[in-house]
């Protein structure tokens, strides 16, 4: 599987990065060192990076004690996101382009708008959101597609101390409404229609239909006019954008915010079928945001960076929003896809906006490489200096190629590894002072302290292969599940009582490099994006003629992990080609497209233990065709189940 094959090729740190760079290797001991040493010291000046109304005094007040989990940074400090992202930057690059816009089709042409710009901007927009009742401390749903509005909406929730909960447009209208309830938001901002791929997202219809399940929950709708197709407006909560900021006055202060005042909500996939709500606060996420995105990307002015995250995810909103702007940069946003109008698009936009800093996925890296070299080849990409990757584990074959193919050989790859809940990158190439290795993410960042430990909590020192914890806070950090902070609690501190668990698996070699072996829970990854097996099994049983469901993951060669679920009928007989299309796009409906399921097995019973409880180690093997170790099934309550799900596996190699 990826990430697993242990590889010795190393490139060493080229001659002019080491000289260029912000931080060179000896630079990086120093300053790693120093920051394990004395994280107080270390955070506080670092912490200066951004501006404070107020300045902090403490730095670091955490604990992850269980009973007593808590995490604040730079606590008396105040500020506001958006001033940082935006009006410090005036006197200096008001004119300097903030963000670039491409859209989906060359046609759509793109859009550059600047510092400048965006003060205007994003201030018309917060007075927008006050006009529909929106303040301080509130929860605005934003369900929005890769537009620059998506990035107003976000700065003006931080400009008057709102709180953004970003739904990824790829969910469905159920995930959608929940989501909506969870947070409990009254106000949600959404876009007539979304354009990807060539294809109309309906968005306005799937928030109608998400507030449809939800009577009386939501006071206010805004609508972007995208495609301008009409849409249904619902009279007194429906408006469009610009007929709202045609009324709003032109000015908005800045609101003074904590230092641990929310800033966004980002709900992602966990062990059960409940998405968590991960909150993330203002100061030290900010801080950590911007000190990631200079480093590792190694932004200095000039460069024009691009993420190709999506907006509703985590990697959009710490590396196509906060980080950069933070810094000043120039940031790119795409809203299509990379074989859209055909495979070269990523190298088209490439060369056409001069993009020196590149930080995509695995799996779009993959998807391309099957598309040949002359695709590639055949643009020039003389502007790119760096690329990165993140999301999953990069296997080396795809990151010889996004080398060697994309980067002429010449640019070094950062493999990013973090996560939603950690708010920026934790371990990771710097690519001044790193050797890189393919498939290997490497060192831990500033301040991380990365541990592996085995299943009993030990930690193993010098090569190891075991589960990844994180010994101490950094201020990127995720606080709190929404309203839910025991779940907190227990997900991330009561397996390993005293650290933060990953819930990856990684492994450690004699250079002390950092490889990632995947998720240890029940979450798989799939093109980059989190499904909880729960969530899929949950809506399979929805489904009137299902009894039962178990989803696992299995190597895909394009996305990473592909879904296999095997399912237990109501009535054996009703099993057929019909009905397995049937629960796929069932699925699919309630769930959005990354939930699409590759295989679905029908089954006569499920190996479970003698408690009830689902062996879904047994199932893994059986959907990646590999029978070689099953391990102990002597505990099975009815070791027969086994030979029928064996026989009618749908993997075989
Ligand atoms: C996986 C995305 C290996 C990992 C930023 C993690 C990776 C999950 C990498 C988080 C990487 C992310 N190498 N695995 N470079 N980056 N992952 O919350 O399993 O969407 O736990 O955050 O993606 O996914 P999330």
């Amino acid at each position: 599987m990826n990430g697993k094959k242990q590889t010795t090729v190393v490139y060493p740190v080229p001659k002019e990065w080491a000289e260029r760079a912000f931080i060179n290797a000896q630079r990086y001991e120093a300053m790693y060192a120093a920051s394990i040493a004395n994280p107080e010291e270390f955070w506080r000046e670092h912490g200066k990076r951004i501006h404070w109304f107020k300045p902090y005094n403490t730095v670091k007040n955490t604990s992850f004690e269980p009973g007593k989990v808590s995490i604040k940074w730079y606590e008396e400090g105040t500020t506001n996101v958006s001033y940082n992202c935006i009006d410090r930057h005036l006197a200096e690059r008001g004119d300097q382009v903030a963000t670039i816009w491409v859209g989906d089709h060359p046609k759509d042409g793109a859009r550059s708008i600047t510092y400048r710009e965006l003060h205007a901007i994003v201030m018309k927009w917060a007075n927008v959101l006050k006009s529909q009742g929106v303040r301080k401390g509130d929860v605005v749903t934003l369900y929005l597609p890769m537009i620059p509005e998506a990035t107003y909406a976000m700065l003006a929730c931080a400009r008057i101390g709102a709180v953004h909960s970003a739904v990824s447009t790829i969910c469905a209208s159920n995930s959608l409404a929940s989501r909506i309830a969870d947070a409990g938001s009254k106000v949600v901002v959404t876009a007539d229609q979304g354009l990807r791929g060539g294809h109309k997202l309906e968005l306005k219809a799937a928030v109608d239909a998400a507030l449809d399940k939800l009577p009386g929950v939501v006071t206010s709708v805004i609508v972007v006019k995208r495609t301008g197709a009409p849409v249904g407006m619902l009279k007194g909560r429906d408006h469009y954008y610009n007929e709202l900021s045609d009324t709003v006055p032109e000015q908005c202060p800045p609101e003074e915010m904590k230092a641990e005042d929310p800033l966004f909500i980002l709900f992602t996939s966990g062990s059960t079928a409940k998405p968590k709500g991960v909150v993330h606060t203002t100061g030290g996420y900010l801080v950590y945001a911007a000190m990631t995105h200079q480093y590792v990307f190694d932004y200095h002015d000039g460069d024009i960076y691009w993420c190709t995250a999506d907006i509703g995810w985590i990697t959009g909103h710490s590396y196509i929003v906060y980080g950069p702007l933070a810094n000043g940069a120039t940031t790119l946003m795409f809203e299509g896809v990379p074989t859209y109008p055909n495979v070269s698009r990523y190298w088209d936009i490439i060369d056409k906006h001069k993009v020196s800093l590149f930080y995509t996925a695995p799996t779009a890296i993959r998807s391309l490489m099957r598309s040949g070299e002359g695709a590639v080849k055949s643009y020039s990409r003389a502007s790119l200096r760096l690329l990165g990757s993140v999301g999953e584990p990069i296997d080396p074959k795809s990151w010889e190629w996004y080398h060697r193919v994309v980067g002429d050989g010449r640019c070094p790859i950062v493999d990013t590894w973090w996560q939603t809940e950690t708010g920026g990158i934790l371990i990771t190439p710097l690519p001044g002072a790193t050797d890189l290795k393919p498939g290997s993410a490497s060192k831990p960042f500033f301040g991380v302290k990365p541990e592996i430990v085995d299943a009993a909590g030990n930690v193993l020192d010098g090569v190891a292969d075991g589960n990844l914890v994180i010994a101490d806070s950094w201020p990127g950090q995720g606080r709190t599940l929404y309203r839910d902070p025991e779940r907190f609690e227990q997900e991330y501190f009561s397996p390993y009582p005293g650290k933060y668990f990953t819930r990856d698996g990684a492994r450690r070699d004699a250079d002390g490099d950092y490889s990632m072996t995947g998720r240890v829970d029940d979450v798989i990854n799939v093109s980059g994006h989190r499904i909880g097996t729960a969530e899929v099994e949950a809506a399979l049983v929805a489904h009137a003629s299902v009894s039962e469901a178990a989803v696992v993951g299995y190597p895909h060669e394009i996305k990473g992990q592909g879904i296999y679920a095997y399912v237990i009928l109501i009535e054996d007989d009703a099993a057929s080609d019909d009905l397995r299309k049937e629960l796929v796009s069932w699925v699919r409906r309630e769930k959005g497209p990354t939930f699409t399921i590759d295989k679905v097995q029908f089954a006569l019973g499920l190996p479970k233990t003698s408690s009830g409880k689902i062996i879904r180690r047994i199932l893994g093997k059986i959907a990646e065709d590999d029978f070689t170790a099953l391990g102990d099934t002597s505990t099975l309550a009815d070791p027969s189940v086994l030979e029928h799900l064996i026989d009618n596996r749908l993997n075989r190699n």
